[in-house]
């Protein structure tokens, strides 16, 4: 018998403007994305924006629908858009960021299980690790090397026949 420890790291940065000046930039664009969400049911607005290989930045918020489960987060949104657009360009980083309009989000807000899932796929489509960004409102911004930091021991095609 033996055990299998999975380790992630997540590097914390005080805020955003401790960030490179590119990624603050990219965060921005997030941000925006989320002032734009269709979001009457949960008045939660998730922004996502990602960078492309080629430079283009592609942004999505979450679209919700009266029968729930129809509507997609933010970073879904995004990332379909990206990949029906420029289906032979890796993605190289995503913001994804949020806004509260009850209460300011003081802490990153993290992607659902479904958009892991969803953003390994393109990671092992690329062979290119999706650097990802989360932040809140204000306060720390946490980057994570890969997808696979937020998924790990995840189900993918190499079980596929
Ligand atoms: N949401 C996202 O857009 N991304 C996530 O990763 C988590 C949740 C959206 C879905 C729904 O519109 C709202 O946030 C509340 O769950």
């Amino acid at each position: 018998m033996k055990t299998l420890e999975l380790i992630s790291k997540i590097t914390v940065y005080e805020d955003r403007y401790e960030l490179p000046v590119e990624w603050q930039k990219l965060l921005d664009l997030a941000h925006e994305a989320a002032k734009k969400a269709y979001s009457p049911y949960s008045n939660f607005k998730v922004g996502a924006a990602l960078l492309l290989n080629n430079g283009e930045v592609v942004t999505g918020n979450n679209q919700e629908n009266a029968a729930f489960p129809s509507g997609l987060c933010a970073e879904r949104t995004a990332i379909f858009y990206a990949s029906s657009q420029y289906p032979e360009v890796p993605f190289n980083k995503l913001a994804i960021t949020a806004i509260n309009p009850m209460e300011k989000l003081t802490k990153p807000v993290s992607p659902c299980g479904s958009c892991r899932q969803a953003l390994l796929e393109y990671e092992q489509k690329f062979n290119q690790h999706i650097e990802v960004l989360l932040a809140g409102e204000e306060g720390e911004v946490y980057v994570l090397k890969s997808i696979s930091d937020l998924l790990p021991f995840s189900f993918s095609n190499e079980y596929l026949p």
